[in-house]
C-alpha cells in the first residue's frame, strides 16, 4: 500500500496542513516546504533521535514502558526519527503478509500511543534503501568477530534454532539475521543520531553503532556522533504467564490495542505467584501483577502499602486483579479512543508514512553524499 513518496506532489501532513512538496533537482532530495524551513530552522539545533521496531505485529505493554512512552516524551524536545525495520524480519519471510500487516498496525499504535507525525518522522525502512547501502560500507569495518560475541544477536539465534517451547519449529538462520545488527548500526547512523532510545536488550547493538562510528571516522572521514543510549523506564516487563519476558511469540501479552474487556480477562487469568490463600503473606518478587501495578500505576503510595500488607499478612489476588485492570485501562483508553479516529481516517496513517519516510530519505541522500565523499570512490565524476 506505501510507495516511495513521489517528488512532485502535493501532500496533506498528519495534521492536515498542506505542504508542497517539490523536487531540488529532479533526482536528489525531497524537499518538502514548511516541514522543510522547521527543519532548517528548529529541528537541525535540536539533537537528534533514531528509534526503531520491527513490524511483526500489534504492540504491547512491554514495548510502551520499555519504549513508546520515552518516545512520546522525547519527541518535543528533539528531531526524532521512528524506524519500522522492514528489512529486519528475514525470519518471516515465509509470512510476509503478516509484515505487511504489522506495518500498519505499528503505525497505528504508534499514533495511538501520541506519537506526533507530524513533529517526528515515521520511517518505513526500506522505502530508504540507503539503509542496505550504508550497511554494505559498514560491514567493511566491522569485525565478524564483534558479531559472534554479541549477546543480544547469540540467544536471538539460538532461539531460532533451538527453540525451547516444544512447538516452534527449528529454524536456519538466515545471512540477513546474522547482520541485522550490523543493518541497525546502519539505521542510527543514517540519519547521523544522537540518541537511541531502547530497551536493555539493544544495547550491545548501540555499542556497536559506537565502535562503527569511531571506526569509520578514523579510517574515512569525521562524519558520525557515537551515538549514545537511553534505556526506558522499564526495562523488561514480565509476560502474563510470568515468563521473564513479554512477547509476542510466547502468547504472553497485553497489547495497546486490546479492548477493556480483554485487558480485563487477561489480568484475571494471569499467572498471579505460587498458590496461595487471601489471607496468606506472600513475596512481592513472585507475584507479576506487582511488577505491573510498579511499571503503571501512578499511585506509587497505595502500591508500596499494598506491597506491605501482602508481605505483612495477605492481600487477595482478586484485589490486585482488579486494581490493575483499572490500572491498565486507564493507561489504555485514549489510546483506544486515539486508534479509533485514525483506523477510520487510514488516508491520514498513510501520510504520516509517506511524510515520514520523505524526511528520512532527504537526510539519508544527504549522508549517502558525505559517506561517498569520505571513501573516495566517486569513479566517475
Ligand atoms: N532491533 C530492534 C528491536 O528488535 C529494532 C530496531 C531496528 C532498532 N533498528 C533499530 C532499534 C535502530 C533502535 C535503533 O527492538
Amino acid at each position: 500500500m506505501t510507495s516511495e513518496p513521489s517528488v512532485t506532489r502535493v501532500g496533506i501532513n498528519a495534521i492536515g496542513r498542506r505542504h508542497q512538496e517539490r523536487s531540488r533537482d529532479g533526482d536528489t532530495g525531497i524537499l518538502i516546504e514548511g516541514t522543510s524551513v522547521r527543519t532548517a530552522n528548529v529541528t537541525s539545533e535540536r539533537k537528534r533521535i533514531l528509534t526503531g521496531i520491527r513490524p511483526t505485529g500489534p504492540l504491547h505493554l512491554g514495548h510502551y514502558a520499555g519504549a513508546l512512552e520515552n518516545w512520546v516524551k522525547l519527541q518535543s524536545e528533539y528531531d526524532c526519527y521512528f524506524l519500522i525495520a522492514d528489512y529486519q524480519v528475514s525470519e518471516y519471510a515465509h509470512d510476509l503478509a503478516r509484515v505487511r500487516n504489522a506495518v500498519w498496525e505499528v503505525t497505528l499504535d504508534w499514533l495511538a500511543a501520541g506519537l506526533d507525525p507530524d513533529s517526528g518522522s515515521f520511517v518505513v525502512e526500506s522505502l530508504v534503501p540507503e539503509h542496505a547501502e550504508l550497511t554494505t560500507w559498514l560491514a567493511w569495518v566491522l569485525p565478524v568477530g564483534m558479531l559472534e560475541r554479541n549477546p543480544t544477536l547469540k540467544a536471538e539465534m539460538e532461539a531460532l534454532e533451538y527453540p525451547t517451547d516444544g512447538k516452534t519449529k527449528e529454524k536456519a538462520v538466515p545471512v540477513a539475521f546474522y547482520i541485522y545488527p550490523v543493518m541497525q548500526v546502519a539505521n542510527i547512523l543514517l540519519p547521523r543520531a544522537n540518541l537511541v532510545p531502547v530497551g536493555a536488550d539493544q544495547l550491545p547493538h548501540i555499542e556497536l553503532a559506537r565502535e562503527t562510528a569511531r571506526r569509520f571516522n578514523r579510517a574515512f572521514k569525521p562524519i558520525f556522533p557515537e551515538p549514545e543510549a537511553l534505556v526506558g523506564r522499564v526495562p523488561r516487563l514480565v509476560g502474563t504467564d510470568g515468563n521473564a519476558k513479554m512477547s509476542k511469540s510466547r502468547g504472553n501479552t497485553i497489547d495497546l490495542k486490546d479492548s477493556a474487556e480483554t485487558v480485563a480477562k487477561k489480568v484475571r487469568t494471569m499467572y498471579g505467584g505460587p498458590p496461595r490463600r487471601a489471607t496468606e503473606p506472600g513475596k512481592v518478587e513472585e507475584n507479576p501483577i506487582f511488577a505491573y501495578l510498579e511499571a503503571f500505576d501512578r499511585d506509587t503510595a497505595r502500591v508500596r502499602d499494598l506491597k506491605e500488607h501482602y508481605e505483612r499478612k495477605g492481600v487477595s489476588n482478586k484485589e490486585l486483579r482488579n486494581r490493575l485492570t483499572s490500572v491498565l485501562n486507564e493507561l489504555l483508553e485514549p489510546m483506544r479512543q486515539r486508534r479509533a479516529k485514525y483506523e477510520g481516517n487510514m488516508p491520514l496513517v498513510r501520510e504520516a508514512l509517506e511524510h515520514g519516510t520523505g524526511r528520512g530519505r532527504a537526510i539519508a541522500k544527504e549522508t549517502m553524499a558525505m559517506v561517498r565523499d569520505a571513501l573516495n570512490l566517486n569513479y566517475l565524476r
